[in-house]
């Protein structure tokens, strides 16, 4: 892989403030020049990213939010914070489309609301996207691929800071990861897609159950430029095995 090669670590609904002490040793790492290109962002979630942000204050580490509401100000939407909000704290990035929200409830017409308020606030955006195992089992995989991307960034015109996630549903969280020749295929189409909305050469990642020791698979993978990591990534250690064997 050349250029940079991104390492985003979701925590999810984990972590308090006793966690930062085991991102000690990160920062460290991220200070080598070897590690130069490695783009590492955190998503830790909302109640630490001020913390975060201090902790990162010195480095080359950027901060998230985990998801944002579609209005990119204040508004009467108790429970939910805003673009505004998450620029305030210090975050400079945003994951919108996570398959855990979706499932819940948010539609592409919500992602893409999201994405365009965001992205009027300066965020930038993880956009991730992914097949159900349902979807997949009856091969239409290419076509949801093709909707998701077409339908959240509908009217979206500056594409510069986008990030594509690509994150099998069907991989999330359950240890499997897909055949090379399949997440190849699958990353090339999202490729074609994009290539037919934007000229920019937007960075597509690999999420789903991606460790310490997958890892040296999936980083031969072509066309994929980094990795969303959930579980690995919450233990320091093994999201540090993670950039070491990706980048040595
Ligand atoms: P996982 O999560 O690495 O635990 O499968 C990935 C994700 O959060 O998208």
């Amino acid at each position: 892989m050349t250029n940079n090669i991104y390492f985003i670590a979701n925590w999810k609904m984990y972590g308090g403030t006793s966690s930062l002490t085991s991102l000690n040793r990160l920062i460290n790492l991220s200070k080598l020049k070897k590690y130069n290109n490695a783009k590492i962002i955190y998503f830790p979630p909302f109640t630490l990213i001020r913390d975060f942000v201090k902790k990162f204050s010195k480095t080359k580490i950027s901060i998230g939010g985990q998801n944002c509401h579609h209005i990119k100000d204040y508004g009467p939407f108790t429970g939910s914070i805003s673009p505004k909000m998450l620029k305030e704290l210090g975050s400079r990035y945003v994951m919108l489309g996570h398959s855990e929200n979706r499932i819940s409830g948010e539609s592409d017409y919500d992602i893409n609301k999201k994405i365009r308020s965001a992205l009027n606030k300066n965020l930038k955006i993880i956009f991730c996207i992914g097949e159900t195992l349902k979807e997949r089992r009856k091969k239409i995989t290419h076509s949801v691929l093709k909707k998701q991307i077409n339908r959240g960034l509908k009217g979206v015109k500056n594409c510069r800071d986008i990030v594509i996630a690509y994150e099998p549903v069907w991989s999330i969280g359950t240890g499997i990861i897909p055949q090379d020749k399949e997440l190849q295929m699958n990353v090339k189409k999202i490729r074609k897609i994009i290539l037919n909305r934007t000229k920019f050469k937007l960075p597509i990642l690999y999420g789903g159950s991606v460790n310490n020791k997958n890892i040296s698979t999936l980083k031969n993978i072509s066309g994929i430029n980094g990795f969303l990591i959930g579980s690995a990534s919450q233990n320091t250690k093994k999201f540090i095995d993670i950039i070491k064997k990706t980048i040595n």
